[in-house]
């Protein structure tokens, strides 16, 4: 794959380069045991050719760059790649996945994370990467459904209702700006519908405490996004209890539904 100059990112999350770190080191602490459990199970191995689209700090590509040692390689793209590390038989690439040049017929295994929902071409790009890989190979999309994660411990009502008007924000500012909030919901009837076959899904809810890395990153979006809130009608007064309601010892919620997708490319290419 070239290496091309991408554009700035226009997504959510793009340009905050203080809090993208962090961002991807709780993505990483929440949901590599998940993904890398799934992506074990497609048996990937010596010699594979993956790639991983929108991948953030890395950990994945450099956990597939392990597994397809010693001739495999493990090609890493994202608009913002400076934080994928370099690592034996990983190819760290800018690339926009929607406007730059991919392969096609290329790869045994393509995954994405996170990365589907974020995008108004969501579509597209899942035709793009059904077409880079190689006939027979594998898709694994692993996206969240965060339409409903409701509180289930909190201290007392108003904490309950503080956290509803956060999520709610939340999801509102979020579409917003064209993220697809429930996109983990429609992932595999997408993938079906993109000629992948023998599509199967496997969907994982947890509860959220204080010690959760999936809850320690709702409270990082209280900074990260902390000019969308202010501009959905939350004050930086309500943004720090909330900080704290998530930080009690005693506070309880439903964790997003994390849906991870797998598919495959048919031998026969339509
Ligand atoms: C929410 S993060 C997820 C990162 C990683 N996949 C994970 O789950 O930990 C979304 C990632 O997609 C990247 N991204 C956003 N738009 C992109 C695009 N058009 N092409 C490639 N990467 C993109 C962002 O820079 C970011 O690293």
């Amino acid at each position: 794959m070239n290496r091309v100059a991408a554009p700035a990112p226009s997504h959510i999350f793009g340009d905050r380069d203080e809090h993208n770190g962090e961002q991807h080191r709780l993505l990483s602490l929440a949901y590599d045991p998940f993904t890398t459990e799934r992506l074990a199970r497609t048996g990937v191995g010596p010699g594979w050719r993956c790639l991983e689209a929108g991948a953030g700090n890395g950990t994945v590509a450099v956990w597939l760059a392990r597994r397809v040692a010693p001739t495999g390689r493990v090609t890493a793209t994202d608009v913002r790649p400076s934080g994928i590390p370099d690592a034996p038989g990983l190819d760290a690439v800018r690339h926009d996945i929607v406007r730059d040049p991919l392969p096609e017929g290329e790869f045994d295994l393509v995954h994405a994370r996170l990365l589907l929902r974020l995008l108004p071409e969501r579509l597209a790009v899942l035709d793009r990467l059904v077409r880079a890989l190689k006939p027979g190979g594998i898709m694994q999309i692993d996206e969240f459904d965060a339409a409903r994660a409701p509180a289930l411990q909190a201290p007392d009502s108003a904490a309950h209702d503080l956290y509803r008007t956060f999520t709610t924000a939340k999801n509102r500012l979020m579409a917003g700006r064209n993220v697809d909030v429930a996109w983990g919901r429609k992932a595999a009837g997408a993938m079906r519908r993109a000629g992948l076959v023998d599509v199967s899904s496997q969907c994982r809810l947890e509860l959220w405490t204080s010690r959760s890395p999936g809850l320690q990153l709702l409270a990082h979006h209280t900074r990260h996004l902390r000019d969308e809130f202010v501009r959905a009608g939350m004050t930086d007064r309500q943004l720090a209890d909330v900080r704290a309601l998530l930080a009690h010892p005693g506070f309880r919620a439903c964790s997003y539904a994390m849906h991870s997708v797998q598919g495959r490319r048919p031998e026969e290419v339509r």
